[in-house]
């Protein structure tokens, strides 16, 4: 069974559902960049593969705006921005577990707090279509720039992107004006010194992160791996105790 069955199989969608969620996010899916984070390259949370932890948090995403939609709470909500947010939240560069190569000389630059701008500017980058519409661009970057509320992400002094010691800073050019402007608004919203300290703006980044937090905490179920989260350094990972799958 494909990944992307397996994941509609595991929350048991009725074939609606499935239609629908597929359509939003198969694009992202068979992306070769995604296909890269669905394998073992990838380690995201412990031993499981970013992709995997991609498609969970989009499945959990869709189905807590689904339960929204039924209360008849946030009329305007737009489920597939919810969704596509979840498909980019976590599109970093490299990997960050016992990866030695990335060193930044400001702690407020380490992959915790750096790696949302880093997802913004790759999203951007590989799915340019996606971000064609304005209005749907600035609910899309500042939720993913969010997305870890409660905690912080990396803000700007100058607003200038270029001081964030960012892996991907060469891709920044390929973001529209109008994009970038919506960036940096987000990156500069509730800043305290380094820090951008708030949560999303809009009720679509507000859900994806609390799908966010309710899928990592099923993934977070060793030492080692909660160890990772602060310092980086995953010893089972690195010693091979755990697959990655
Ligand atoms: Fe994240
Ligand atoms: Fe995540």
């Amino acid at each position: 069974m494909d990944n992307l069955d397996l994941i509609l199989e595991k929350y048991h969608f009725s074939q609606e559902e499935k239609d629908e969620l597929l359509a939003i996010i198969k694009p992202f899916y068979c992306h070769d960049e995604f296909q890269k984070r669905m394998t073992n390259i990838f380690p995201h949370h412990g031993n499981k593969t970013l992709g995997m932890h991609i498609l969970d948090d989009a499945a959990v995403t869709y189905i807590l705006c689904k339960k929204k939609k039924e209360k008849k709470k946030y009329y305007n909500l737009h489920i597939d921005l919810a969704v596509k947010i979840a498909m980019m939240h976590d599109l970093y560069t490299v990997p960050w577990q016992n990866n030695t190569s990335i060193k930044v000389k400001s702690f407020f630059h380490k992959h915790g707090f750096r790696h949302p701008v880093e997802a913004v500017i790759n999203a951007n980058y590989w799915f340019p279509e996606i971000f064609k519409d304005d209005n749907s661009a600035k609910i899309m970057i500042d939720g993913i720039i969010h997305h870890m509320w409660p905690l912080p992400v990396s803000s700007l002094k100058h607003e200038g992107i270029n001081e964030m010691e960012l892996v991907n800073y060469d891709f920044v050019e390929y973001l529209s004006v109008q994009n970038r402007e919506y960036l940096i608004a987000s990156l500069m919203r509730h800043k305290i010194g380094k820090i951008s300290f708030c949560r999303s703006k809009y009720h679509e980044g507000r859900i994806m992160s609390k799908a966010d937090k309710i899928v990592a905490r099923k993934e977070l179920t060793t030492t080692s791996s909660i160890i990772a989260l602060i310092t980086g350094k995953n010893k089972k990972l690195l010693k091979g105790k755990e697959d990655v799958r």
